[in-house]
């Protein structure tokens, strides 16, 4: 891991033994980009570079020069207003109301220890790394930018962010300060993303880039389920095994934006940072502005490569090191199976089957406090019910320990009814424009969380409730997003509202982690509307979706694991009919998909059947067996259900040290007349002997990874043997090393 500096060229080359990332003082003083990818050994050879050859109708920098024009470069922070007509990284007003700016490098530093960015989520730096600070300024403006890189000992990834400082006599309003640019040499890329919506989150679509801007984004408050801030350039020959793909997350939770834009060149831009739209922040004298972090990883291994860095580098570099290696508890959590109408016997009742199945942690979720029987009221009112839970939460989560379990609580903290004395008390304090209705989403509001105040009062009433408690684990919700984006406390400045919203979010999590450090928060947004490395920087998990029918599932899991590691990903095996889709399926098949996750249950255990009831005992103690394998062994995607005719799902779980490989296979319909199919699992060693579990005597690694495993038809339409034959089947092939 170093950094490479030629002075003569300046061409700073930052790499370690995966990859190289290079780009360069240009003649006008800006950053030029040249290269991110493969590990390259240097010198870096860029004179040939500078011969650029007259363009025709291009704007040029110099006078009588018709070589430099910024329109043909591939920049590393690109600025609004000369010669680049481009998605500009930074775009900026100053007092007379000019948009030109002009940015030169003035001097660089670096450091081994990874800066944290005030008031953000950010990498955290654990291990081995190598921070690059890069200061450029534009004097006339008054105003310097600092570019931060960070390069990991053992990861493709580099994290970026920028940092403006306004050194001048006058304020500067910011329009829009991404937090990285990338620009290519060609556009012979795919792009896949992951859209969705609520029950429906992190869908995969992959289509070929095309001229012009294609870009994602959210404008909600949140980084949202429609879609998620994470996005891939895959060239077009790249799987899921093999091949180049470029990712880029951003670690923020509020509205953001990222996009590829092929010019008429047929080069590509790619940029990503806080969305500009509706996005507008005054930066006063001496004041300093940081964009979120963004993280850039590269894979010459396909898809999966690419997955598999973004798991490792949440692991390792988000997601706080007092959770590394934590053995998510197996939970109970009683939404699905009382919803708002359960008392302390009724919650006793499920904690107590629960315990008795092996059940490790209990999550008592919506509906404990306030005036809190129906979605309509209690939202501000942190205070417990008494009606139903007359012991408080402090005798309840006694109660709960007392048998053995861990006790979890749901809160949705930036949120108000409107029957509440908070809301009563503080109708300011409600995002939105007093002279105009507002818009309710479930019948609650957004408080408004960018002032200091009201995070303070709602942490002063958690903290009540938590103080007297013994609270575990933590699920904080947000189930709406904003509207009428509006805060009294703004003035001019509302363009500030959704970016302090985040801030304040981020700063009471910030405070609630450091009153109770031992406490786990897991975050939730209507299922996965915020599923985010921001919120992963504080909870290591999430509830990935509302969406419980094992079938959807899939769909959301697969698509989740392309940016999100198991361990992060909240899986549970609900009541049937699925209260979502209304789809009835087998017990096995709920459990089978709800492995590959952090496993819990979401229904009334006091209602099942004896047999069921020995089954999850079963279930419970096989993903015990294998919890470490399922949240942290190497995950591979085999078959998509996004692609052929989307009815066969499979993925693979390795262990670390590959001793155990576990591949889940999923087939939604039942097919008539099937023949024989197979099912080649990845990640093994070619020279090592396997046990299979649905093998009768053992094979070698390379007969299993090149010949694969026969897949028996669940149904082939003549006879009928097999219990688990028909449709929603699945099998879990067990593959141990010898
Ligand atoms: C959201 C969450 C659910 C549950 C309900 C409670 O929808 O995603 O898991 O907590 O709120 O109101």
């Amino acid at each position: 891991m170093k950094l490479d500096f030629d002075k003569e060229s300046q061409i700073f080359h930052l790499s370690n033994t995966h990859i190289s990332y290079v780009f360069g003082v240009l003649r006008n003083g800006h950053l030029g980009h040249y290269y991110y990818g493969s590990k390259i050994d240097g010198p870096f050879q860029v004179a040939y570079f500078r011969k650029a050859v007259n363009r025709g109708l291009t704007n040029y920098l110099y006078e009588d020069d018709f070589s430099f024009s910024l329109s043909h470069e591939r920049l590393e922070y690109p600025c609004f207003g000369t010669t680049d007509y481009r998605m500009p990284a930074i775009h900026l007003r100053d007092k007379k109301g000019s948009n030109v700016v002009d940015f030169k490098y003035v001097s660089h530093l670096v450091i081994s220890e990874k800066p944290e960015i005030t008031g953000l989520p950010c990498a955290r730096g654990m291990g081995e790394t190598l921070t690059l600070i890069v200061t450029l300024e534009d004097s006339l403006l008054g105003a310097t930018l600092e570019l931060t890189y960070t390069i990991y000992s053992e990861l493709p990834v580099i994290t970026r962010s920028a940092r403006l400082k306004n050194t001048g006599d006058h304020p500067l309003v910011i329009h829009q300060l991404l937090s990285m640019n990338l620009d290519f040499y060609d556009s012979d890329f795919d792009v896949i993303h992951l859209h969705g919506d609520w029950i429906k989150e992190r869908h995969v679509e992959r289509f070929p880039l095309h001229y012009g801007l294609q870009s994602i984004g959210s404008s909600r408050g949140a980084s949202s389920a429609i879609h998620n801030p994470f996005m891939a350039l895959a060239r077009k020959a790249c799987t899921e095994h093999v091949g180049e793909a470029y990712g880029i997350s951003l670690v923020y939770s509020g509205n953001f934006t990222i996009g590829a834009e092929v010019d008429s060149d047929g080069h590509t831009r790619l940029s990503a940072g806080i969305n500009p739209f509706q996005f507008q922040w005054t930066l006063n004298e001496g004041e300093v502005f940081s964009s979120p972090e963004a993280v850039l990883t590269y894979s010459n291994t396909g898809l999966n490569g690419l997955s598999q860095s973004l798991h490792r580098f949440i692991t390792d570099q988000i997601i706080h090191p007092k959770y590394k290696g934590r053995l998510n508890q197996i939970l109970i959590n009683n939404w699905e199976a009382t919803y708002f109408d359960f008392n302390e016997q009724k919650l006793m009742a499920i904690a107590k089957e629960a315990s008795a199945l092996g059940v490790e942690l209990f999550v008592l979720d919506d509906g404990w406090f306030g005036r809190r029987n129906s979605d309509r009221a209690g939202l501000g009112d942190w205070y417990v019910n008494l009606e139903k839970l007359p012991g408080g939460i402090g005798q309840l989560s006694k109660a709960v320990h007392e048998m053995g379990l861990k006790f979890g609580l749901w809160i949705e903290p930036e949120m108000v009814n409107k029957d509440t004395a908070l809301f009563k008390s503080h109708p300011e304090w409600v995002i939105g424009d007093p002279e105009r209705p507002r818009s309710h989403g479930r019948n609650q509001f957004v408080l408004d969380y960018g002032r200091p105040e009201v995070v303070d009062a709602i942490y002063e009433q958690l903290i009540q409730v938590l103080d007297h408690a013994s609270v575990d684990y933590l699920k904080w919700d947000m189930n709406r997003n904003i509207t009428e984006a509006f805060s009294t406390l703004l003035g001019e400045r509302q363009g500030e509202l959704y970016h302090r919203y985040i801030l304040g979010v981020y700063a009471l999590y910030t405070r609630l982690l450091a009153r109770y450090p031992e406490m786990i928060i897991e975050s939730c947004a209507a299922g996965g509307g915020r599923f985010d490395m921001g919120m992963f920087y504080y909870a290591p998990q999430a509830w990935t979706s509302d969406n419980s029918d094992a079938v959807e599932r899939l769909k959301i899991q697969y698509g989740t694991s392309m940016a999100y590691p198991l361990s992060a990903m909240g899986a549970h095996v609900t009541a049937i009919p699925n209260h979502q889709v209304k789809r009835s399926t087998s017990l096995k098949l709920r459990a089978d998909v709800a492995y590959f996750g952090s496993f819990g249950y979401e229904l009334d255990l006091t209602k099942l059947s004896v047999e069921d009831k020995a089954e999850i005992r079963e279930q419970i103690a096989f993903y015990k067996a294998n919890r470490e394998t399922f949240l942290h062994g190497d995950f591979y995607r085999l078959i998509s259900p996004f692609e052929g005719d989307r009815n066969i799902t499979a993925w693979q779980v390795v262990s670390k040290g590959g001793l155990r490989s576990i591949l889940g296979y999923y087939q939604v319909l039942a097919k008539p007349n099937e023949g024989l199919k197979t099912i080649k699992p990845v990640g093994l060693n070619p020279h090592g002997r396997y046990r299979v579990s649905c093998m009768e005597s053992p094979v070698s690694g390379s007969f299993l990874m090149n010949f694969g495993i026969l897949m028996k038809p669940a149904f082939n339409g003549i006879e009928s043997t097999e219990v688990h034959d028909g449709d929603y089947q699945s099998r879990l092939i067990l593959i141990d090393q010898i």
